[in-house]
């Protein structure tokens, strides 16, 4: 797929097809994320896919922003440890954040080129997804993403560009 039409194309989608997402796929999109940037390349990037339906039916209840029902959940998850040890103050609260939200567009774009449907999350319990998913101390849940294939082709939220950009001091 020619990059454009994926970065246009890509939509949240929350309603999902009940047919599972082969591992390989899910393999390759993990690895798509970890091609992404990350501040002194630090990577310190961590990805637990959940596959069982009871455990993303545990997922749904703490996790609010989380519709439809994806036959996969990704949790986009930071070591902050390593961070910290790797980057300092800044590592941990800034760009394991910025890390991690860059990992997860890759992820969500490769999974569009795949015919796939995500949808980014951040309203979710974080110590409760830590809990459900045995996440070590020091590693936190940022995003979660949900997984499958679609059953919707949602419109494209408008997209502003008036006042978003400025070129150069003058405000050209
Ligand atoms: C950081 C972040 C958090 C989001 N959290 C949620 C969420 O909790 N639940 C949800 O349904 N969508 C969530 N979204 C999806 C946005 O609502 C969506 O990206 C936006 O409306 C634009 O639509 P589009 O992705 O189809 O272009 C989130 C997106 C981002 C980037």
């Amino acid at each position: 797929m020619e990059l454009w039409e994926a970065i246009r194309g890509r939509r949240s989608v929350r309603a999902f097809l009940n047919r599972a997402v082969p591992r390989e796929t899910i393999e390759r999109l993990l690895e798509a994320a970890t091609w992404a940037p990350s501040g002194g390349n630090a990577q310190t990037w961590r990805f637990v896919v959940i596959t069982d339906p009871a455990e993303i039916r545990s997922i749904k209840i703490v996790s609010p922003g989380l519709l439809g029902d994806p036959t996969a959940v990704i949790a986009i998850c930071q070591d902050l440890v390593q961070a910290r040890a790797k980057g300092g103050p800044l590592g941990e609260t800034f760009l394991a954040p910025v890390d991690a939200a860059m990992a997860t567009q890759n992820l969500l774009l490769a999974a569009y080129a795949e015919g796939l449907g995500t949808c980014a999350i951040a309203s979710f319990h974080r110590h409760g997804v830590s809990r459900l998913l045995k996440i070590p101390e020091g590693i936190e849940p940022i995003l979660l993403v949900s997984l499958g294939y679609p059953a919707q082709s949602p419109p494209a939220p408008p997209r502003r560009q008036e006042g978003v950009f400025t070129f150069g001091a003058n405000r050209e």
